[in-house]
This record gives structure tokens, C-alpha cells and sequence, in this order.
């Protein structure tokens, strides 16, 4: 992993598994992190729990004024940004009955929260010598979900987001990547398995060759590692953290072969 001593990074979404686990290895790797969530019990207490260079503005992405406040708070307290992780979601979605007002709330805090979160920071990274931008896109983004929209369609946005915005920015330094995650161990896959691991692992099996669901951590190691010097000519890129999802399709010859030979 490579080494963020000196550097400040903002993490958005971070009050939950998932991001928490993202300030963690940033901080691990040398950081200093402001988490901005609108969750603000579990962001001022994760925040106290990580402990020194670590601290927690409540900010909501789809609000201009919030994000503004959070960079200045981020410079006054650590004197500047480095690195933006994109996190924050909403899983507001009724798939093809969603509302557009719905509709319109769901990219706003996907897509376009972290857009002008990365616009508002382009200045600041100049300012710097350059910067690092990871977005959270996801297995969605890439293959539809039947019972989803809008969050699919976000994620979606997300990683072509990520292509226009590491080509605007290339020449300032700026590289601009995303991870995909497939089922991750997260609150959501909590609480829908009633807190069973094994269960939500079973589950995950049928679509990630690996077998199991992916952990928070592994996710943040890849933010991390994208964070990095060590990813220094890597931009546009999307990391799939998905135990092997996205490499498969959905036919299955060792199934179908059979049938086909009329067995
Ligand atoms: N859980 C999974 O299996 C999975 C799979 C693929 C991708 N992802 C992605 O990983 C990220 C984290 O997912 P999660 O499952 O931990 O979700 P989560 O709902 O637990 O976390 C999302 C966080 O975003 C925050 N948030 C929501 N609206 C916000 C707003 N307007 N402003 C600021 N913060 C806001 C929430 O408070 C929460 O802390 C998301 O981007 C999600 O799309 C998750």
C-alpha cells in the first residue's frame, strides 16, 4: 500500500461500514481525513473511535453551501485537500415505478453530490500540484438489476463521470478513478440477512465465483492503493471489487451442456 503521510483526504458517505473503512486505511496509510456524512451520531463517534487526524463535519452532498463549509473546515483544520472518496449514496430506488422527484433525488446524491464535490475541489488540487479522486460506482453500474433504477443508473453515471472527469483534469495532475464493489459485508447487507454473514456469504456465492461476500476493508484497500503514489499513471480506471461478478455472464456450460445433450 502506498504511502499518504502529508496528504488530507475528505471522505464522503463516511458513517457507515464502508467509508469508515476507507478513513480507516487512508489514516492507516498516513492521512489525515475529514468525514463528511449527514449521519452525524455515527460519524462524530467512528470520528472519536479512530482518534487523532480524523474528524467529522456533518455535510449533505446535495447541498452547495454544506460542501463549501466542509473544504474550508477541511483547510482550516489539516491546510488543504489532496484526496476526495466519493461514498455517499442513497439506496432510494423503486425500480421502474420510481418517481421523478425520486428520480431526480437519487442522482443528485449519487452522481452529482460527488461532481460538484470534485468541481469544488479542482482549485484547490491546482493549487497543490495535483490531486486524487476516487469515485464508489458498483456491480450496478455495470449490469441491470432487476427492481433497480435509479441507483443503478447513478453508478452508472458514476463511472463514465470518472472517464470525463480524468481526461478534463489529466494535465493538472489530477487522476480520477473508481472502484465497483460487489456485495460487500455493509449496514444494508446487515440488516436485509439479520446480521448473518454466512447467510449474506451463501447468497453471494451464486453470482461471485470467489464464493462469499466482500469485506468493507477490501473495498478500502483498493481506495487506498487508488489514493496512492503508487497508482501514479492510473486514471479513468475502474477497480472491480467483486470477488470475480463482473468477470462472468450468465450462462453456465457446466449446466447447460448437459441439457443441451439432452441430460
Ligand atoms: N453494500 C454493498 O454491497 C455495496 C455494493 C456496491 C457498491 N456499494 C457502494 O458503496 C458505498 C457505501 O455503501 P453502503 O452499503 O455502505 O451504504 P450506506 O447506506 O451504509 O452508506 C452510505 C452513506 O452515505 C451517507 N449519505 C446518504 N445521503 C447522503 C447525503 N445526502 N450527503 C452525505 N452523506 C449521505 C449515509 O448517511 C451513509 O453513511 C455506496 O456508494 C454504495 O453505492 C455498496
Amino acid at each position: 500500500m502506498g504511502d499518504l503521510s502529508g496528504k488530507v483526504a475528505i471522505v464522503t458517505g463516511a458513517s457507515t461500514l464502508i467509508g469508515a473503512k476507507i478513513v480507516d486505511a487512508l489514516k492507516g496509510a498516513g492521512a489525515e481525513v475529514m468525514m463528511a456524512d449527514i449521519a452525524e451520531e455515527d460519524g462524530a463517534r467512528i470520528a472519536g473511535e479512530l482518534g487523532d487526524g480524523v474528524l467529522f463535519k456533518t455535510t449533505d452532498v446535495s447541498d452547495d453551501a454544506a460542501i463549501d463549509a466542509c473544504i474550508a473546515e477541511t483547510q482550516s483544520a489539516f491546510g488543504g485537500v489532496d484526496i476526495l472518496v466519493n461514498v455517499a449514496a442513497t439506496y432510494l430506488d423503486e425500480g421502474p415505478q420510481t418517481s421523478r422527484e425520486d428520480f431526480l433525488t437519487g442522482l443528485n446524491v449519487n452522481l452529482v453530490g460527488g461532481f460538484i464535490f470534485a468541481q469544488k475541489l479542482h482549485s484547490e488540487f491546482v493549487k497543490r500540484g495535483g490531486g486524487a479522486i476516487i469515485n464508489t460506482a458498483s456491480i450496478s453500474g455495470k449490469v441491470a438489476q432487476p427492481g433497480r433504477m435509479v441507483y443503478a443508473v447513478s453508478k452508472a453515471g458514476i463511472l463514465h463521470m470518472t472517464h470525463c472527469l480524468s481526461a478534463a483534469w489529466a494535465k493538472d495532475g489530477i487522476r480520477v478513478n473508481s472502484v465497483s464493489p460487489g456485495w460487500t459485508w455493509s449496514n444494508v447487507i446487515s440488516m436485509l440477512s439479520g446480521e448473518n454473514k454466512d447467510q449474506a456469504s451463501k447468497v453471494a456465492a451464486i453470482t461471485h465465483p470467489m464464493g462469499r461476500i466482500g469485506e468493507p476493508e477490501e473495498v478500502a484497500n483498493a481506495v487506498a492503493f487508488l489514493a496512492s503514489d503508487k497508482a501514479s499513471f492510473i486514471s479513468g480506471a475502474d477497480i472491480p471489487v467483486d470477488g470475480g461478478y463482473s468477470a462472468i455472464g450468465p450462462e453456465r456450460l457446466d449446466d447447460m451442456v448437459p441439457m443441451l445433450q439432452g441430460s
